[in-house]
């Protein structure tokens, strides 16, 4: 993927010409069109890290939508949902005494609600319990059957399963009980030995080494480099066990053709897939899709699920993003520490957006990141309420803004009357390209901190030249008072320009309060599209009055 981006500082000349399509910087065609979360097990409600996956792959999808022409919503997919089957979920309501479909029913509807109530712009919710995607993989299963993938054998090995796996012999250790554990997740293994249907890994193991290595986009790129040295070290792929006796998980997908088997639950799930597009019914017309993952999976979507397709001959993923995981006070968060954050309550307490700002602004990708209540009400309160609602209050108030005006000042207007602004003229025309840079790498983080950067940028402009000053009028000298007016029109137009910009470039990771900022600009929402991120690119050419609503950002934490 080449995309051709500025250098950081553009000349102050070339802002002459930014009515120039942005499109000279990207091409929205290089972006995903089918997002997909991993589907959540309903073994238990949902946590921080579960809202986290999804949130993550919704800023991706309405950042990609923003950058299509005319945000396109048409042309999109969003996957999400529930992994309802296996052992794992049949045990979790076999303990609470709880009939199975009506346990899948309860927290299913949970992690809907929560997707709902944090603004997740899904377009598919799929429960792996749907009929629809039994038959999808029951069909997957005869064709990767009569392909001559499938075979059946007595299968040995130790399983986790909490992780819904078998576990290598290296990668085994044993507690100080003479328990057998799994080094990778520390869950417990039980010995497994019955008559399985196998699936041939091992004819595709230099095929998906081929692709890991040459054409899969894996972010960040140290989960990438992991993956490429992790499967060096396996020697030979072993064939992977796809189906369960019934004696003993009752809970799953039939092989079809024989009762007596049951699918297994990740083979299962990641035809998930495939059902939302309509497969087989309909060939996909958007696919790969591109996943977004947690690091836990990364051997079920980088190996187990590239074979598949590989079997089925379908197109594999191009693109791939993994995260880390959120930790609370440093601790990994487990029911059994009691330490496991609640989404629901955090929603109610910061706001939709106030904790998909915090997940976002917060998570670094590549590394595990720390949750802390304090944590979210100083960010919130220093970057939310602080620096991008005082701009706002500053820029619309009665005082500095009394005819309650978006000004309209040309580029020479500023240079003349507002000249030290130019370093931050320059650094907001860089700021998409820097964004865009940052948002395509699955690095929100970083295009966040050069938004909040530009408008703490604006904010110190207003302490340098102090425009509250002007407002007392110099009784005789008429020259002053005009150039003054003058000024404080250049730093209005300014500093609404870059809220403007920011309500933009936030949108995908604040989608309410990007909202409520174009209505107080009073801009039409047609014009909240990437390629409008650019000083005097919202096709205002006249000054525009903005609402007189009062708008807070986001009402500080106390
Ligand atoms: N059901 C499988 C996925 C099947 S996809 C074909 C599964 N489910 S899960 O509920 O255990 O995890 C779903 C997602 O939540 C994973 O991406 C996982 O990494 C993520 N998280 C679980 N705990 C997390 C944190 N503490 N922090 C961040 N993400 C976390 O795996």
């Amino acid at each position: 993927m080449k995309i051709i981006f500025t250098c950081r500082f553009v000349p102050l000349n070339w802002l002459r010409s930014s009515s120039q399509s942005p499109r000279r910087y990207f091409s929205s065609k290089e972006l995903p069109k089918f997002y997909a979360t991993p589907i959540f097990y309903v073994n238990s409600v949902p946590h921080i890290g579960h809202l986290y996956t999804t949130v993550y792959a919704d800023a991706l999808h309405r950042f990609t939508r923003l950058c299509f022409p005319n945000n396109d919503v048409t042309t999109t997919i969003f996957s999400t949902g529930t992994d309802e089957h296996g052992l794992k979920i049949q045990k979790s309501a076999q303990s609470k005494n709880i009939n199975l479909n009506e346990y899948c029913d309860q927290i299913s509807s949970k992690f809907r609600q929560l997707f709902n109530d944090a603004e997740t712009s899904y377009t598919h919710f799929i429960r792996t319990t749907d009929d629809q995607h039994k038959k999808v993989v029951q069909n997957l299963w005869k064709i990767l059957m009569d392909k001559g993938f499938i075979y059946k054998s007595k299968y040995c090995g130790y399983y986790s399963v909490n992780d819904e796996t078998f576990v290598p012999d290296n990668l085994i250790t044993t507690n100080s009980n003479g328990e057998k554990i799994s080094i990778e997740s520390g869950h417990k293994l039980e010995w497994y030995e019955e008559e399985n249907y196998v699936f041939r890994l091992s004819q595709l193991q230099e095929r998906i080494i081929d692709w890991i290595d040459n054409h899969l986009i894996m972010k960040p790129e140290n989960y990438h480099q992991s993956l490429k040295a992790d499967i060096r070290n396996i020697k030979n792929f072993k064939d992977l066990s796809i189906s369960r006796s019934k004696t003993r998980l009752q809970w799953g997908i039939e092989v079809p053709g024989d009762d007596t088997q049951l699918i297994y639950v990740w083979f299962d799930a990641l035809v998930n897939y495939l059902t939302v597009t309509g497969y087989p019914n309909k060939q996909p017309v958007i696919w790969p899709p591109c996943h977004v993952i947690g690091k836990d999976i990364i051997k079920f979507h980088c190996i187990y699920w590239p074979a598949f397709l590989l079997a089925a001959e379908l197109p594999l993923p191009e693109r791939i993003y993994c995260h880390s995981h959120w930790l609370y006070d440093r601790q990994k968060m487990s029911k059994s520490l009691g330490n496991v954050v609640d989404p629901f309550e955090c929603i109610e307490q910061f706001t939709a957006d106030g904790i998909r700002y915090f997940l976002l602004k917060e998570g670094t990708p590549h590394s595990d990141s720390n949750f802390n209540l304090d944590a979210v009400k100083t960010c919130l309160n220093a970057e939310l309420a602080d620096t991008f609602g005082n701009l706002l209050n500053r820029c619309t108030s009665e005082k500095l803004n009394p005819k309650q005006s978006y000004p309209f000042v040309s580029l020479d207007e500023i240079q003349e009357y507002l000249p030290e602004s130019l370093d931050t003229i320059n650094f907001i025309e860089t700021l998409s390209n820097e964004c865009f840079e940052s948002y395509l790498d699955g690095n929100f983080h970083i295009g966040i901190t050069n938004v909040m950067q530009c408008l703490r940028s604006i904010n110190g402009l207003f302490n340098l030249i102090q425009p509250w000053k002007f407002v007392q009028k110099h009784p005789h000298n008429d020259n002053d008072n005009d150039l003054n007016q003058k000024r404080l029109k250049c730093l209005l137009f300014l500093s609404l320009e870059s809220i403007r910009i920011s309500a933009i470039l936030l949108n995908p990771i604040v989608p309410n309060i990007s909202k409520s900022i174009f209505e107080k600009l009073n801009i039409s929402q047609e014009f909240c599209q990437w390629k409008f991120a650019k000083i005097n690119n919202s096709k205002q050419q006249n000054d525009n009055r903005i609402s007189s609503k009062k708008l807070i950002i986001f009402s500080k934490l106390t």
